[in-house]
Parts: C-alpha cells; structure tokens; sequence
C-alpha cells in the first residue's frame, strides 16, 4: 500500500491507500497558524514535520498490525508558502503562508522591474500577487536581510517535508509554478525574476514531474516510523492540482469546485495561455504536459471556522439544518468573505470581511446562512472569471462539501449541477496516486479514471437560481461600493 500525505494550513492529513484505491486508514494532527500583525499568516515548518511523524507512526503501526508494507510515500502541500532553510536543513524563519498579505510593495516592485504586468503574465502566467512565494522572498530580502543571506535554499511546505524524509532537494511543476518565478513558456526557472530577487537557482530545488521518485526514505527516519529502508518518496504536488487528480479532475470538459480553507474552481487544460484579465491563474497540473486555470478565493471555510469562534460553536449538524431552514437571502444579511483579502476576481489585498444588513432581529444562524451564500457567491465570481464554455461535469471536494445543503446551495448558486464522488479525502488522495503511480509506472490519470466513480448528483432548483441571482448582484455592488474604504 502507499500514503498520500497533505500538508495543509489547518492540519496535517495522512492516509494509507491500498492497491484498489480504497481508504485503510486514516490520521490527522492540527496545526496553528499565527497572525503577528494584521494580514500576516505564519506557521512553523517544524510543526508541520512533527505533525508528520505523527500521522506517519499511526499509519505505519496501522500497517504492521495488519501485515501490510507501505511501499512509497507521497505529499501534497498547501502553495506557495515560503520556507527557507539553512545549510543543515534548519528553518530560519516562520514559513510566511499563501494567505498573507503583506509583500504588496515588493510585488509592486517585481512588476514594474520585470517590464509591467503584461510581461508579467507572459512570463509566468500571472500577475505578480501577494500570496505567491517570489513578493515573500523580497520581502524577506528588505526586512530580515540577515535570515535572506543566510538561506541556503528555498523551499514550499511539501518540498521541505520531501526533504524531512530523504535528505534530498527537489520540487515539481504544480508548485513550481505558483511561485512567480517559474517561466510557464520553458517550464524552468525564470532568470529574469531570479535576478529581481537577486538570487540564483542555486537557491532553489531542481524541478521534476510529481510522479518522479525523490528518493528512499533515510534509514534514520526509516527506523524512527518502523517503515522499510526502501520506502520511496514521490515528489507529490499542489495542493488544488493534488486534490484535482484525487477527484479525477484531469482534462478540460471536467471542473472542480473546492471548499476548503480556501475556496477555489479549477478547470485544466492544455493550453499554455494566461488569463488576459490575470483575474484566474494558470498553473501546472500534476498530470505531466497539463496545466489549469484556477480562480481562488481566500477564506472559504475559514469563513465559517472564523465565525465558529467568534459564537464558541461549531456542532455542523446543529449549523447545517439551521441554515436549510432559512429563506435564501438570509433575511436580508449579505457576507462578504475576504477576511483574508481576495484574489479572485478582485486581487486586492485590502479588501476585508462584512457583515451587511444585520439588525436586532437577527441570530447566528442567520449569519451562518449568510456566510454560506457568501462563499457561494465568492465561487460563483471564480466560476464567471474562469470563461470556461465546454464543461461537462463539476466535481466538488474540500472540508465545506460535507454539507449537502451547502453544495446545494452552491449548485443553485451556480445554475449548475455538481455532483460528488467516491473519494473524500481530497488532496491526501491525489497524493497517493502519484505515488501509486510511481511505483507501478501507470499515468495519474489512468490510475483516478480507476480508481473514483460518481456516487451523488446536486440540480439545481430553477426557481432558486432566480432569487439568487438577483442576491449576486447586490453581493457584486456592496464590494463596488466599499472598495475604497478598504485599507
Ligand atoms: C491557491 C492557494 C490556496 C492554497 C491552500 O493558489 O493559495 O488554495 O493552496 O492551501
């Protein structure tokens, strides 16, 4: 059997996936995120390797217990978060995460350096944003100059866990490329943003496909977890692109709509162009030779985790059939997600959350509903700024898809129909087919296509649709609106 790892933002996941693709076990382990200052995001690195081990010794012991060998290890990892570490392989730094907001001055500056934000977009697909990894290095560069001269190599969260466990460097194409110095034209490193960060490539791990072999696991660590010395770790992937493939996301008439800390709507394709607005990324996939087209929104269930401790509640059960029993609308209260600020379509680091409309006749659940069509309108705005024409089904993933009356809503939303499949376990699964792959030589997608079937469908309600619609347009206006007053 295999483990497909995710190192996300809010916890570390762990599963062990035998030969069928069925789920044997399962181990998760929570990690904090810490905000210094308003519209920052950290995390230890060393979190995320104790966490690790953590998960790793259950999944391992699960295995003895039942005779089984796990043969290859995979990661996928929240993006373009930065970890840079020093010569023994030491963090130097908290990693400053994918969320935060702080670099708007030196992306300002890498797009006026590199020619503008059409080159920008040419170069590497994208507009040069505050949550991609090139602005953290920067600003690392002009405010923690000791802790950039010192950094032997930088690395993303699933790489450093690769190199936890082997000793070995590397990354792959699906976090290379969501790091703003990746040339999506020659699929290498871009000298030309290198330079503008002044580092080389000396400074960052060599890139392979998510398929390939990193190496075996270090005898060290090997005996540590009572794993094999010739477990293989397999370079793994993005999170969004690991939870595509573990959803059999994988070619452009399929979309996926993912609810978790963020929200996201992600359609692949084999094009190499970028979105002219810059509203949508473009990103590879871990499918060798395909990329996608990404909208994101920042604070998806985070949303609701947010309002979860503001109200010291969280019985989802209580949450869901609550918020089914409320009109569309809220009874009149509108949210606005961007506790986080927003990428798509907006790309304002400034924007931030609101509650509209509220009055004393209003209670939590009320919020919550308003919350949920909030995110819902969020996707929506991913959806719209996507373009796509062509799609034959979405596949929806994530934490938030748990609730059926949540992906309901967000069908109606929609006007479309969305529907739910055999695997459940999102990113972790589609790092277990990498490694499955690598081990027997069989394409990710050949192996998805096997391995995950359609279990539930979602319509969506006409009649629905029509109300919110009209809610979506006044969603639209309040940003319009307060925009200005943002930051
Ligand atoms: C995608 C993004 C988030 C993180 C979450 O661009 O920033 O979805 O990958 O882990």
């Amino acid at each position: 059997c295999v483990v497909g790892l995710d190192i996300g933002t809010t916890s570390i996941k762990g599963i062990l996936v035998d030969e069928a693709g069925k789920v044997l076990e399962r181990a998760e382990y929570p990690i904090k995120l810490v905000a210094p200052n308003p519209g920052w995001a950290e995390e230890n690195p060393e979190d995320w390797w104790n966490g690790t081990l953590i998960v790793l010794k259950k999944l391992s012991a699960f295995a003895k217990e039942q005779n089984l060998k796990i043969r290859a290890i995979s990661t996928s990892g929240q993006m373009h978060s930065l970890v840079a570490i020093d010569k023994d392989g030491n963090p130097l730094h908290n990693s400053i995460l994918w969320c935060d907001q702080r670099t708007s001055a030196e992306c300002d500056e890498i797009t006026q350096k590199i020619g503008g934000r059409k080159t920008a977009l040419e170069i590497t697909g994208n507009p040069i944003l505050t949550g991609f990894t090139a602005g953290k290095i920067l600003w690392l560069l002009k405010h923690e100059p000791e802790i950039f001269h010192k950094t032997y190599k930088f690395l993303l969260p699933k790489d450093f866990i690769n190199f936890k466990m082997t000793n070995e460097i590397v990354t792959e194409h699906s976090d290379a490329s969501g790091t703003a110095m990746y040339d999506v034209r020659t699929r290498s490193w871009s000298n030309t943003i290198l330079g503008i960060l002044n580092i080389d490539d000396s400074k960052l791990p060599k890139i392979v496909n998510s398929n390939s072999i990193v190496g075996t696991i270090s005898h060290k660590i090997a005996s540590e977890l009572n794993l094999e010395n010739n477990t293989i770790v397999v370079a793994g992937g993005a999170d969004n692109a690991c939870a595509a493939l573990g959803i059999g996301v994988t070619v452009p008439d399929t979309a996926m709509i993912s609810v978790g800390t963020s929200g996201t709507v992600l359609v692949p394709t084999f094009k190499n162009e970028p979105d002219e607005d810059g509203k949508v990324h473009l990103f590879s996939h871990v499918v060798n030779n395909v990329n996608y087209y990404m909208g994101v929104m920042l604070s998806a269930t985070n949303s609701v985790e947010w309002f979860n401790k503001i109200v010291n509640f969280n019985e989802y059960d209580i949450i869901n059939a609550e918020v089914d029993k409320i009109p569309i609308g809220a009874r009149g209260l509108f949210f606005l997600p961007y506790l986080n600020g927003e990428r798509t379509p907006h790309n304002d680091p400034n924007a931030r959350g609101v509650i509209f409309g509220l009055s004393s006749a209003h209670n939590r659940f009320d919020i919550y509903r308003a919350i949920f069509e909030g995110v819902g309108y969020g996707l929506k705005d991913c959806f719209v700024s996507l373009k796509s024409s062509g799609i034959r089904e979405i596949r929806i993933t994530g934490g938030g898809s748990k609730s059926k009356v949540w992906v309901k809503m967000i069908a109606d939303i929609l006007g479309n129909r969305i529907v739910k499949v055999s695997s459940t376990e999102g990113a972790a699964y589609g790092a277990a087919i990498l490694a499955f792959s690598a081990l027997t030589g069989i394409e990710p997608s050949g192996i998805s296509n096997k391995w995950i079937s359609v279990v539930e469908s979602f319509v969506p309600d006409e009649e629905n649709s029509k109300k919110y619609e009209k809610n979506y347009v006044i969603f639209g206006q309040l940003y319009n609106l307060l925009k200005e007053l943002f930051g």
